[in-house]
């Protein structure tokens, strides 16, 4: 008997997302391909953190990247073994400069983050663990995607890069950040639901080396997870890379607005930056948040913040074309990135259920387009509510953090209620109930295939189109 041929999937971008999700199909024997358009790997160094319920996901995935998190990860607090659960929020505005000892940043509320709270990592780092679980031959580099053509008869999509190379492919995964390709090829160039949108907030990001931040903050602190509220700003700082570093990031109001191209071309999502503007921007806060502002370096970069918000995506699939994790949101937490590794795990487990289907189809050249457009549809329906609300809730918990969402505005005690809601909502998913529902999509989307087409000759997709002009 022939054995049937082999998915392959490609993955556009690979950043922590794209990463993961190859891994997890490598594990589950599925041939996968990363493109990606940069030299390599390396991107900018910032923090990033992930909630326990995305290192469950990751223990679905290949229990391996649980390990390369834990490799880079630092706990919040200096215990490793017993590590604070909470995060701290300060009002970092309020304060009398006559007892400023007793008034400055004060404590308001803490947020239970579950067990372990928040691994804090060096992304720079955790790519590089990450990186050691991918075969060499599964990655290629100075990879921009344009465009995908499927053709009626031919069972395998091609990719067509700027470099004028081609690639082939049974399905494709963007995660490939803001600027996404694939979400274009997805809703179409001149759907403003394909770009995403200036939030008009900027971000500072910067590492301090911890001794120049511990006299300053304060040992507790300075190795604690602490987020300082305010009017029309936030700042929050954790631990990275084992207590040596202070990962800072602070979210300030842009009023004029950042296109995504000008007169002069495509425009960078960062600008230069000086302390200089964030002590402006801070001026009227207390020493505390001062103080922080002071650690930074004398020349930053700014990073303007695009959201879905305002044209959000009516949906996450074309064909067998998807996105995982490309739904830019305010991230003014470190709560988002769950959200992304929950997407690889729902991906990898429908396409094992493909894989499984086709194992015993009678047909599987001509039935794999089917079914990977059956499961893309069943992934679509299962993960778009949860995706919208975290854009639509990300931007609304910035305006919480800062004081002027409608329904809460400077009343602490409703804040820190919608906060936790929101948090809760977002930590505590179902993952099983993720899975079932996969599971039960999958099946009657299939079953209902097979009565008409799986086994059969010829099963039609479509008319062979072309997508984008080469
Ligand atoms: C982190 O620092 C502690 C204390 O200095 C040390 O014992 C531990 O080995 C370090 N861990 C890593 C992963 O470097
Ligand atoms: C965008 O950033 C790149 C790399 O940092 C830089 O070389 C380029 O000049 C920037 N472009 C603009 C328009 O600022
Ligand atoms: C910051 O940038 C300014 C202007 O480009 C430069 O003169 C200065 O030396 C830089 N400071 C540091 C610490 O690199
Ligand atoms: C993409 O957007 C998110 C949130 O808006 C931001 O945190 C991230 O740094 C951006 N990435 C790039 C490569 O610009």
């Amino acid at each position: 008997m022939q054995q049937p041929p082999q998915i392959h999937v490609v993955i556009v971008g690979g950043g922590i997302v794209g990463l993961i999700t190859a891994i997890g199909l490598l594990k589950r024997n599925v041939s996968v391909k990363i493109y990606e358009q940069a030299r390599s790997f390396r991107e900018i160094g910032a923090g990033v953190a992930f909630t326990a319920n995305a290192m469950t996901c990751m223990e679905h995935l290949d229990p391996a990247i649980v390990e390369a998190v834990n490799a880079v990860a630092t706990p919040n607090g200096e215990d490793a073994e017993n590590p604070n659960d909470h995060l701290r929020f300060h009002d970092g505005y309020h304060w009398d400069p006559n007892d400023a000892e007793n008034t400055d940043d004060k404590l308001l509320d803490l947020l239970h983050t579950g067990h372990k709270g928040f691994q804090g990592c060096n992304r720079a780092h955790l790519l590089d663990e990450l990186v050691k679980l991918i075969p060499k031959h599964a990655v290629e580099f100075r990879k921009r995607l344009v465009s995908y053509h499927e053709s009626g008869t031919a069972r395998r999509i091609q990719l067509r890069f700027e470099d004028g190379s081609t690639a082939e492919a049974d399905m494709i995964i963007g995660c490939d950040g803001n600027k996404s390709r694939v979400r274009q090829l997805i809703l179409g160039e001149h759907n403003p639901a394909a770009f995403v949108h200036f939030s008009h907030k900027v971000a500072y990001r910067a590492l301090v080396p911890m001794d120049r931040a511990e006299p300053v903050l304060g040992h507790f602190k300075a190795h604690n997870q602490h987020m300082h509220a305010g009017p029309d700003a936030h700042i929050l700082h954790f631990p990275v890379t084992n207590h040596t570093l202070l990962n800072v990031v602070a979210f300030v109001t842009e009023t004029d607005d950042w296109p995504l191209e000008d007169a002069n071309g495509p425009r960078n999502m960062t600008a230069d930056a000086t302390r200089e503007d964030l002590r402006e921007a801070f001026r009227a806060w207390g020493p505390t948040v001062r103080s922080i502002v002071d650690l930074l370096p004398e020349n930053l970069s700014k990073w303007a913040i695009f959201d879905a918000y305002d044209h959000p995506a009516p949906t996450y699939v074309r064909g067998r074309l998807c996105i995982a994790a490309t739904r830019p949101r305010l991230i003014s937490s470190p709560r988002a990135r769950g959200i992304g590794v929950e997407d690889a795990l729902a991906l990898c487990t429908l396409i094992e259920m493909v894989v499984n289907t086709l194992s015993e189809s009678s047909n599987p050249d001509s039935d794999t387009p089917a079914l990977i457009e059956a499961a893309l549809q069943v992934y679509d329906e299962v993960r778009m509510p949860r995706s919208q609300w975290l854009v639509k809730s990300s931007r609304e918990a910035c305006d919480i953090y800062e004081w002027k969402y409608p329904a809460t505005k400077t009343d602490w005690g409703k804040c820190m209620a919608e906060i936790t809601a929101r948090s809760h909502k977002l930590w505590y998913f179902d993952i099983e109930g993720m899975l079932n529902d996969l599971r039960k999509g999958y099946s009657s989307r299939t079953s209902s295939l097979s009565e008409d087409a799986i086994g059969s000759n010829g099963l039609v997709t479509g008319e062979g189109k072309w997508e984008a002009v080469f």
